[in-house]
């Protein structure tokens, strides 16, 4: 039987730049890729199997070895700290982790909160200034903490500054830029090195490509 490489996928923002890298690379992705429900597909000529889960879990199933390969936001990557390889900067989905919180958020102290998606990524962050705030974790919507009262600060992604501006929040401090990456799972590199090269060979071209474009 054909070795199959199986592919973490992030559904959501990243999923239709990832698409579009993969078919530029040349792999022949069928049309109902884009709009399918489903959550498995197989690209049986390709010996390719996508499996499509949220941004967040992409490194807990590459790390389990139940996918090869995933695509992954750095965000996430330093947030969730999995046993994967990181092998290629794929330079989509560019965007930056801040802090950010009202005009008048300056007010530090014990008494800071930051609300977060990424609690470990933000403590990490006061800790190496030196500040001591108490880190509320949210799912979502993360700017309206600051909003309701719940912190007086956030840390979350700026991608164009319009959820931050729309909410009448600012910008304070930016901490990491961050694009997708492409991991893989440490044993899935020893057993399936010839798919995985050829994966990276030619998004690697694209990539290179793309530069000053
Ligand atoms: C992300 C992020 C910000 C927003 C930034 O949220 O958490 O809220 O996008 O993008 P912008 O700078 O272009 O406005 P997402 O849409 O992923 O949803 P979430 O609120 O569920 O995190």
């Amino acid at each position: 039987m054909k070795e199959r490489l199986t592919i973490a996928m992030p559904k959501g923002r990243i999923f239709i730049e990832a698409v579009e890298l993969l078919k530029k690379a040349g792999y022949d992705l069928p049309p109902e890729f884009d709009e399918s429900r489903k959550l498995i597909l197989d690209i049986e000529q390709a010996g390719l199997r996508f499996i499509l889960a949220k941004p967040v879990d992409v490194p807990t199933y590459v790390e389990h070895g139940v996918a090869d390969v995933g695509i992954a936001g750095k965000d996430v990557l330093l947030e969730e700290e999995r046993e994967v390889y990181e092998v290629l900067d794929l330079k989509i989905s560019e965007c930056y982790l801040a802090v950010a919180g009202l005009p008048d958020a300056k007010k530090r102290g014990v008494a800071s909160k930051v609300a977060t998606k990424y609690p470990h990524v933000a403590s990490s962050y006061f800790r190496e200034q030196g500040e001591q705030v108490e880190i509320i974790k949210l799912n979502g919507s993360i700017e309206l903490a600051p909003l309701i009262g719940l912190a007086d600060r956030i840390v979350d992604i700026v991608s164009t500054g319009r959820t931050l501006k729309e909410n009448g929040l600012v910008e304070l401090e930016q901490i990491v830029p961050i694009t997708s990456r492409l991991i893989v799972n440490p044993a899935s590199y020893r057993l399936k090195d010839q798919m995985i090269d050829e994966l990276v060979n030619k998004l690697s071209a694209v990539i290179e490509g793309g530069k000053g474009q």
